[in-house]
């Protein structure tokens, strides 16, 4: 047997249908902004886009990582830490020296000469409100460079 609807509860269960809808959008949102600063609290921010030039390599120390600017703007955030036994490399005009064993990497972190046998470590750079952020926590290991891993804005 069918059961009648009048006029009047078919709108109260519509208005209702609404804002309920309403509300649950509403306390996905607040969830969503939650995940989405939990996940910016990881990133490292390098500071805004427009204070980097071409063609140069600037350290960030607390980030462990240098940051690298090449002539096309392509850009690569390249760990500090030499990949033979984890030694802090230093930059120089060329590329990277490890003062432990004497490896040397060139510009985009890749081995020049031994004793390490792979590349230096890179981390994910993206973009937002201007920002560089690079994803410290997470180093990705290579075994040399390819222009896929350059990040532009
Ligand atoms: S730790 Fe860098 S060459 Fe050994």
């Amino acid at each position: 047997m069918r059961k009648k609807i009048n006029r009047r509860n078919f709108i109260k269960k519509a208005i209702l249908t609404v804002i309920s809808l309403e509300i649950a959008y509403l306390i996905f949102d607040v969830f969503k902004n939650k995940a989405s600063k939990k996940q910016n609290k990881d990133l490292f921010s390098a500071g805004k886009i427009n204070a980097f030039e071409k063609n140069k390599m600037y350290p960030f120390n607390s980030g462990k990582f240098y940051l690298s600017v090449f002539d096309d703007g392509g850009m690569l955030a390249i760990s500090i830490k030499c990949t033979h036994l984890g030694c802090i490399v230093q930059a120089n005009d060329k590329g990277f020296d490890c003062p432990c064993h004497a490896s040397t990497f060139d510009k985009h972190g890749e081995v020049l000469s031994p004793p390490a046998t792979r590349a230096l470590d890179i981390f994910s750079i993206t973009f937002e409100n201007g920002e560089i952020l690079v994803d410290i926590n997470n180093p990705i290991r290579r075994k040399g460079f390819d222009k896929s891993q350059l990040t532009y804005v």
